[in-house]
């Protein structure tokens, strides 16, 4: 009487290990391709050629006095020198430490990212506080002139 159930039984438990087995990797699957797509998502891979084609563009024919104008009449302003360098770093010697902020990214890259994708990478000591949605907001000329213009501001 034993005997007679377990041909029937372990076929079954087999079937359900197996059900079991393939839930287990289809959620470790499903967890990798998360993980991996959040993960691409927050930190871009950077190399030399990061956003040369969109630079090279802001900058033709870019002015840096257009650019005085526009940071000093707009918000940036607000946090970059009315802050006094408590919300948001001073701009001064800027077009020096630009260049070594962040490489493989040239001075110019690095202004440009910081200015359409600020969150990629934060000053130390700063919080992650500026507007994200400047892309939108200024044309590629305007983020050109003031590229062209913090580059002008070398530390002396
Ligand atoms: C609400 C405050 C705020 C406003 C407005 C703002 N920023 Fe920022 N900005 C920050 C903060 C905070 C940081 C430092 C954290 C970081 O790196 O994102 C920063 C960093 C930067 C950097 C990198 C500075 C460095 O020393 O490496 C640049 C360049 C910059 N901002 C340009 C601009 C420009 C141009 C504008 C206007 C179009 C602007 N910001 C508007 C808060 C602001």
């Amino acid at each position: 009487m034993t005997n007679s159930k377990s041909p029937a039984g372990q076929p079954r438990t087999k079937l359900f290990l197996l059900i079991a087995a393939a839930a287990v990797v289809a959620f470790v699957l499903l967890l990798a391709l998360i993980m991996n797509a959040t993960q691409s998502s927050e930190t871009p891979s950077i190399t030399v050629d990061s956003y040369a084609d969109e630079v090279a563009a802001a900058l033709d024919g870019a002015d840096a006095s257009i650019g005085e104008k526009l940071i000093a009449d707009t918000e940036c302003a607000t946090c970059h020198v009315a802050g006094e360098g408590r919300v948001a770093p001073l701009f001064a010697g800027i077009g020096s430490t630009a260049g070594d902020r962040r490489p493989p990214l040239s001075a110019e890259q690095y202004l440009y990212e910081s200015i359409v994708l600020p969150a990629a990478h934060l000053v130390a000591g700063y919080a992650n506080a500026m507007p994200s949605n400047y892309a939108q907001r200024y044309s590629s000329a305007d983020l050109g002139h003031m590229i062209a213009y913090l580059l002008t501001l070398a530390e002396t």
